[in-house]
């Protein structure tokens, strides 16, 4: 059965040009509830640790550097079939094959700084909303 809740990244890049706000708005129009959110930069560890399943991957310490060059907003996302819909929302991980109208193809700038960052599975929404927020700040 698919879950209620998924995680998302705005990453640095988007959050540094301005796009929170018409990032936030396209989650609104797409029928997601926000039931966590915060703005954090991560320390090297923090990002290591999020991005470990990629550890092995040739973009793993470029990822990394990214991810901590600058501010982030994380937040989870409440919605029915909420992964599979954001994933739709978000567009392809590459913006340059992200449909028209997605997030990515209207805010990405590349493969690696691509706007936002969205969940694969309920088991990972799960997790990675874990990892950012306790039981207290979720509401
Ligand atoms: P995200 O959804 O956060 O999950 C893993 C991230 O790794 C992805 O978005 C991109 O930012 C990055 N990524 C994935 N594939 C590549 C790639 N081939 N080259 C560079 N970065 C990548």
């Amino acid at each position: 059965m698919s879950g209620n809740i998924t995680f998302t990244i705005i990453k640095p890049t988007a959050v540094s040009q301005g796009y929170i706000g018409p990032i936030l708005n396209k989650i609104h129009q797409g029928g997601f509830r926000i039931s966590a959110m915060r703005m954090l930069w991560l320390t090297r560890g923090e990002a290591e640790h999020f991005y470990e399943v990629h550890k092995e991957r040739p973009f793993y310490t470029d990822l990394v550097d990214f991810m901590t060059s600058g501010p982030i907003v994380v937040a989870i996302l409440n919605k029915e079939n909420a992964v599979e819909d954001y994933r739709k929302l978000i567009g392809a991980t590459d913006p340059e094959k992200a449909e028209e109208g997605t997030i990515r193809k209207e805010f990405a700038k590349s493969m690696q700084e691509n706007a936002v960052h969205g969940s694969d599975s309920d088991e990972n929404a799960n997790i990675e909303s874990s990892f950012f927020f306790s039981g207290l700040q979720r509401f």
